[in-house]
């Protein structure tokens, strides 16, 4: 391997991060929701390539990332706003500080819920309502135009975020002009819900839509930071790159993996360095704990929809699955207890009515290997 200074992995994408600037500019929208899958570059995008280029244009930008303070919702949003509000450093510097660290450090804090700003800023403890009317006020006070970037927005649909919900669309109702917002999420469904049901303090205030997902351009671009850093005789031809995404069902955080795998040993050629990745994806992310954590009935129901087999609440199956379990026939409520259960810890998400999917491809292989339904 050949020293090199400074390796910019990052693939950027200034046209996407523009086309959603232009649009606001053009005040042809003032919100988005954008949904992908897990780990395909949302969080990467809104702090490396969205945030730096609004700041330019003179945005204050604000990230929150709700699934990092979902045990305290109220006072993690207020808390972020408050805090990158009320920071001194100029906007750029700001930026560069959150998209100069690595994306898993900067993520906010559960007990101590932080924002960005609080890299410079702390506040004493205060009471919600406080710390929340606060929040209107730091707002009001900023002189510049706000991109709110809500990440792990579905968080916001939960019923025991309702009344946040319902402040914040209450709060940002008023400051349309004001405040630019950017949810993005992982389960389509439930952001389609929070924005597309009448009964939902969202309901119809941004338009849904798909984040667009990495393709070859991103492939091309690490290939060729990788064989900058390879010795000759060790290059990736783009091919193997192309046949590495899709082998790694075209995740970017997969193929990252795949890349350090094969740089650190490419004499054991590019497919060890697949498997390899992979292998250490299901360790890394502790799907034996998760898994071990989980009620026998949450296990069966997983693994059966992992071995896509519909009808999940029809009563064959729920005697299928009691018999599983060496009881009788499951009842519903027994089965919507644990999808309620499961949605809740963002394993699966419901595509459509009576239609389930895990929102980790990876989670899904690895029960389908480990666990299967036969
Ligand atoms: N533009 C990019 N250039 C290089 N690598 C990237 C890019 N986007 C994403 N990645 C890689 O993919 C990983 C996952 O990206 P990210 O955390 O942004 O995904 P996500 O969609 O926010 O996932 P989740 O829904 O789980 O939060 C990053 O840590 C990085 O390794
Ligand atoms: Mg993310």
């Amino acid at each position: 391997m050949r020293e090199t200074s400074n390796p910019d992995w990052h693939f950027q994408r200034p046209e996407l991060a523009d086309f959603y600037l232009k649009s606001f500019a053009l005040k042809l929208s003032n919100s988005r929701a954008l949904f992908a899958r897990r780990r395909m570059g949302k969080t990467e995008f809104l702090l490396q390539d969205l945030a730096p280029a609004a700041a330019k244009l003179g945005y204050r930008v604000i990230y929150i990332n709700l699934w990092e303070c979902r045990d305290n919702t109220n006072e993690g949003v207020a808390s972020a706003v408050i805090n990158s509000l009320s920071s001194s450093a100029s906007l750029l510097d700001r930026i560069k500080k959150i998209s100069g660290k690595k994306i898993n450090t900067i993520k906010l804090n559960a007990k101590t819920p932080i924002g960005e700003g609080s890299l410079e800023t702390r506040f004493e403890p205060e009471s919600s309502s406080g710390l929340t009317a606060k929040m209107w006020q730091e707002i009001d006070h900023c002189k510049e135009v706000i991109l709110l970037l809500i990440d792990e927005a579905q968080i916001l649909a939960s019923s025991n975020n309702a009344d946040l919900a319902a402040a914040l669309r209450a709060g940002l109702d008023v400051r349309k002009q004001k405040v630019h917002v950017i949810f993005t999420g992982s389960s389509e469904h439930t952001l389609r819900d929070m924005f597309a049901k009448s009964n939902q303090p969202f309901y119809n205030w941004a338009p849904v839509e798909p984040f667009p997902l990495l393709d070859n351009l991103f492939v091309h671009h690490m290939i060729a930071v990788s064989n900058h850093i390879l010795d000759s005789n060790y290059h990736l031809s783009y091919d193997d790159g192309i046949t590495a995404f899709d082998q790694l069902k075209q995740t970017p955080e997969l193929f990252r993996r795949f890349l350090e795998e094969y740089l650190i040993r490419p004499f054991h050629g590019h497919q060890a360095a697949i498997t390899s990745a992979l292998a250490k994806t299901y360790t890394d992310q502790g799907f034996d704990r998760l898994w071990s954590d989980l009620l026998p009935v949450d296990q069966v129901i997983l693994q059966y929809i992992a071995a896509n087999q519909g009808g999940l609440s029809s009563k064959n199956t729920r005697l299928l699955l009691g018999q599983r379990l060496g009881m009788t026939e499951l009842a519903n409520h027994t089965v919507n207890n644990a999808l309620a259960r499961l949605f809740d810890k963002q394993y699966l998400s419901r595509e459509d009515r009576g239609v389930y999917r895990f929102e980790d491809d990876h989670f899904e292989e690895w029960v389908n290997m480990e666990h299967p339904f036969v």
